[in-house]
């Protein structure tokens, strides 16, 4: 089958307008549309709209006319990134991307991991290798240009750090202003330089996340500033190229299981939505699990699952030392509850120490040093393992997704602190000697 059509519309890629001159000239036409995950209603991607606006749903991008051998050929002449995947982006033809070379970030073997868990094999896709230090810009190269097209000059975000500071990066470089509010204190402090370094201007509100977010759309609605949380379906549409690089990357046996974690769960929504994209064009034959981790004191999602429910119970006061993923109510609960159904997958919880615990284990056993949220990851590997619910030989990848940069404060809190000693060899020796310190931090 040679061409493929995610949808049942077709549609042509240039129409013919009048301009003002009473010329005709030729103008490129959108290569999708955006549908309400509820209700079904189509909406013209010339709106800028971020939910449904017959039922308040959340939306998604389908394309049009999709040329599988069209794809496979191009795909081939472009070195691997988000913008190697540009047919299943929804981003014109014409338009330059605002881009800083995110994606294409490395899927390593654990070898030492596998020893340690007896499984044999793990892979770590490493999103701290971004430009920004996380995933999200794989999101926001997408998003911002796509506020470009729409010639939108001001972008906003809420934001637990990562969002906030990539959002500031790309907002930068397209040369749009950008507002973020975080959560005052519970900004990681490497995020939060990133945010102040690139310009953006830098709100603090005495709330969490789930309020800031409330806030900004409502800013969003009434001023003509785009929104550029996970809620925009355009920086999904980025996020799923992770997908897309991994099968890329496995070739030609791509992963059984894809572990997570979780927060606003836009990135677990997204990947898989990449998944079932390669299915449906048969680029790639299963798919694989989608299994998410939250840490235990802001796991709605994971206690919806558990409970075999269709919603999620918001949790009001949401406590991790994975500041990133603090979030109580995730505004993509219904597209993550699909993804892990429809997957065969689960969601699991694990506490503070075991996010802390993994954390050691991936920088001193891989030489991969993640944020504690991206830690859940390995976190809630190694309790699956335990738990039996993952045989020793499926292949599993854990997608890590800030750079441990990003925290150093959670580092000084948790990890041994170095030692002092006089500046003399007999100090050194007996330093050397007794103190079991694998780490050298600032003091
Ligand atoms: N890991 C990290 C490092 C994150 O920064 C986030 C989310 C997640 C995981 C969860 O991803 O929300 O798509 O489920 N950070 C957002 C932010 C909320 O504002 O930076 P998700």
């Amino acid at each position: 089958m040679n061409s493929v059509t995610l949808n049942l519309k077709g549609a042509s890629r240039s129409i013919l307008i009048a301009e003002e001159t009473g010329r005709l000239s030729e103008k490129e036409e959108p290569n999708h549309i955006l549908r309400c995950i509820g209700c079904g209603r189509e909406f013209d991607p010339e709106e800028v709209i971020y939910t449904c606006s017959s039922c308040g749903d959340l939306l998604t991008i389908e394309y049009l006319d999709i040329s599988v051998e069209e794809i496979k050929e191009s795909w081939q002449t472009r070195p691997i990134s988000v913008w190697r995947y540009r047919e299943l982006l929804p981003i014109l033809d014409s338009t330059e991307p605002v881009s800083l070379g995110e994606g294409g970030t490395g899927l390593h073997k654990c070898r030492r991991l596998e020893d340690h868990l007896g499984l044999s094999d793990i892979y770590v896709k490493n999103e701290g290798e971004n430009p920004t230090g996380s995933f999200k810009d794989r999101g926001m190269t997408v998003g911002v240009t796509r506020a470009l097209e729409l010639k939108m000059s001001y972008v906003a975000c809420a934001s637990t750090g990562n969002t906030a500071a990539s959002l500031s990066a790309y907002a930068a470089r397209s040369g749009i202003r950008s507002v973020i509010l975080i959560p005052a204190g519970k900004v990681a402090l490497g995020k939060l330089v990133q945010s102040v370094a690139h310009g953006a201007k830098v709100i603090q509100i005495r709330g969490n996340f789930d309020e800031a977010l409330n806030l900004i759309r409502e800013v969003c609605r009434r001023e003509r500033i785009y929104l550029l949380n996970s809620l925009n379906p355009y920086r999904l549409e980025g996020q799923k190229t992770l997908a897309f690089e991994l099968r890329d990357q496995l070739s030609p046996d791509p992963p059984e299981n894809v572990i997570v974690p979780v927060g606003n769960a836009g990135n677990i929504s997204a990947i898989w939505k990449g998944f079932c994209e390669l299915k449906t064009l048969g680029m790639i034959e299963e798919t694989p699990r989608m299994i998410g981790v939250q840490a235990e004191g802001a796991a709605p999602i994971a206690h919806a699952i558990e409970e075999n429910s269709d919603v999620i119970k918001p949790v009001k006061n949401p406590e991790t030392v994975a500041t990133a993923i603090r979030i109580g109510s995730p505004v993509n609960w219904k597209k993550a509850l699909r993804a892990v159904r429809d997957s065969g997958g689960m969601v699991e919880t694990v506490s503070d120490e075991e996010i802390l615990e993994a954390q050691k284990l991936l920088a001193r056993y891989e030489g991969i040093f993640v944020e504690p949220a991206s830690a859940a990851s390995i976190a809630g590997l190694k309790k699956i393992v335990s738990n039996g619910l993952l045989d020793r030989d499926e292949r599993t990848v854990c997608i890590t997704t800030g750079h441990g940069l990003k925290d150093p404060q959670v580092i000084l809190n948790n990890f041994p602190k170095p030692i002092i000693v006089d500046a003399d060899i007999e100090s050194v020796k007996h330093a050397i000697e007794s103190v079991d310190s694998t780490i050298i931090l600032p003091v």
